[in-house]
């Protein structure tokens, strides 16, 4: 019985698509979109990750990510779903039912990186696979941090975040500044 059960979800294909999004940009948004047509479920995994000191608290950082879904799931037909997680990544990817870890490569220096973590995440759990996708031309070398700097300098960041991302980006500054004023 429990076989009837398994063999449909067995053959949904889950991805994985972990970062802090802190905050979500163009970039991150051609991977959940090209990572989207190749499963039938994409998690987008938003890393609470305290260690990197996010500008951007977790709910708004869910939320810019949020938002975009309708439009990717339009063009793609994939299912997709946010959640957080404050984990090892390969215990969310299980967690939510996911096999397959998507990472994208923008520059060389991803590289160096993205070995490593693969390595170590094979080795935490052997039946999870890393896909990586290369950046699309054009969004290489977007960066968070770029993003919050040149936000913060009063910068024009129209072209790397939607325009809900960046009203909540520039309320998350505002408000950092507010509290080292105080
Ligand atoms: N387009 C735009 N930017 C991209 C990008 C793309 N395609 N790919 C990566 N980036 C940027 C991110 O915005 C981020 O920029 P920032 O450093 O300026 O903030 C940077 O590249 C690094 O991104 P990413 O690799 O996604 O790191 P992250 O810190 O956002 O998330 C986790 C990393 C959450 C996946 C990782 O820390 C993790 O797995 N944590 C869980 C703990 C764990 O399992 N550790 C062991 C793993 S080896």
């Amino acid at each position: 019985m429990s076989g009837m059960h398994n063999t449909p979800l067995k053959s949904r294909r889950v991805g994985f698509y972990a970062g802090t999004f802190d905050p979500v940009t163009t970039g991150h948004l051609d991977v959940i979109e090209r990572a989207s047509r190749l499963v039938d479920r994409l998690v987008i995994g938003v890393a609470r990750n305290p260690t990197k000191n996010p500008l951007m608290p977790l709910e708004d950082r869910i939320a810019c990510v949020k938002e975009v879904l309708p439009i990717v799931h339009a063009r793609t037909g994939a299912e997709l779903v946010v959640v957080s997680f404050d984990s090892l990544l390969v215990h969310a990817v299980r967690e939510h039912g996911a096999t397959l870890i998507f990472r994208g490569l923008r520059v060389m220096s991803d590289f160096d990186y993205e070995i490593q973590m693969s390595g170590v995440n094979r080795r935490l759990d052997d039946e999870i696979e890393s896909v990586f996708l290369m950046a699309s031309e054009g969004t290489q070398f977007i960066s968070s941090s770029l993003v919050r700097e040149i936000a913060r300098y009063g910068g024009d960041i129209s072209e790397f975040v939607t325009p809900e991302t960046q009203a909540r980006l520039l309320a998350c500054l505002k408000q950092q500044k507010h509290t080292i004023k105080t």
